[in-house]
């Protein structure tokens, strides 16, 4: 996707045209959902776990929370491909949803090493991260390609959770909110209505999260877009956080009234910092 400089915003219908969010790519959710109101921590694992520990991590938040039950948040798991299968039965009919993080936009076909849609609900997977920056960044996932895998998740039944944000340099030359303006409009297909998590790239995994008043006047913008993209349904689509989120920090970036949740990534890996994320969700 060009990018073309021009009066502000810069991601504008005359840029963008019509055809970016039509009806050959727009996806119709047919699984039923949580509210859009329900908070939602997912963890994102990343390329982590091996059998042993990651059914040993699923089994101590599964003992946690069996132990002193959370009400009202969604949580989702999101281990490697290879472990769904394995933590799909220990998951099963727990407070726990299991993701996957990546998906591809066909149904099947010669595509060597992907895994589409179908056989993630296959196996029971309910939610899919699409568009993390470390997919961008690796794999040269653009926008389309990210919309297309939306439009492809979705109809499969999965909940996707797309991935926006700015880099540093971005950042640093004031380019934040027209790179994330860009990532909405050119990420989200019609009839989104999935999970937007914005992840400043400079955030993850750095241990510098962005402070409370930065992803506020962020998220803030998010959903003025949201607003200007899809209407009336732009109000309640779930913006998360990610970049960062722990134990110490989750408290106060949840308590920010248009965070929906967070995405997690390092402190998921660790179930009591995971749980207290989890435990850090304002009451509703
Ligand atoms: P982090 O990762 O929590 O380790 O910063 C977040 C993410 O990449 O989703």
């Amino acid at each position: 996707m060009c990018r073309q400089k021009g009066t502000k915003p810069f991601y504008s219908e005359d840029v963008f045209g019509p055809d970016l969010n039509d009806e050959a790519t727009s996806g119709q959710v047919s699984q039923e959902r949580c509210p859009m109101t329900t908070p939602i921590i997912v963890g994102n694992w990343k390329m982590n776990g091996l059998s042993a520990d990651s059914a040993d991590r699923v089994k101590a938040l599964l003992a946690a929370l069996a132990s002193q039950p959370v009400a009202g948040t969604e949580i989702v798991i999101c281990p490697p491909f290879t472990q769904l299968a394995l933590l799909a039965p220990q998951l099963k009919g727990s407070p726990v949803a299991l993701g996957a993080q990546n998906c591809h936009m066909d149904e099947k076909g010669a595509h060597t090493g992907d895994i589409a849609p179908g056989m993630l609900t296959d196996l029971g997977v309910t939610h899919v991260i699409l568009g993390h920056s470390e997919r961008r960044r690796d794999h040269g996932e653009v926008d389309e390609t990210v919309r297309e895998k939306a439009v492809a998740a979705a109809k499969a039944g999965l909940t996707p959770i797309v991935c926006i944000g700015e880099t540093e340099d971005q950042r640093q030359s004031g380019e934040a909110q027209d790179t994330i303006g860009w990532q909405i409009k050119g990420s989200l297909p019609d009839g989104f209505t999935g999970v937007v998590a914005y992840e400043p790239v400079w955030a993850i995994g750095t241990g510098l999260a962005a402070t409370p008043e930065d992803i506020q006047t962020t998220v803030a913008f998010i959903r003025a877009e949201l607003v200007r993209q899809f209407g009336e349904s732009g109000k309640t689509l779930r913006i998360l956080y990610g970049g960062s989120v722990d134990a110490g920090n989750a408290a106060s970036i949840l308590a920010i009234p248009e965070v929906a949740g967070a995405l997690v990534g390092g402190a998921s890996l660790k179930p009591d910092a995971f749980l207290s994320i989890i435990r850090a969700v304002p009451a509703h």
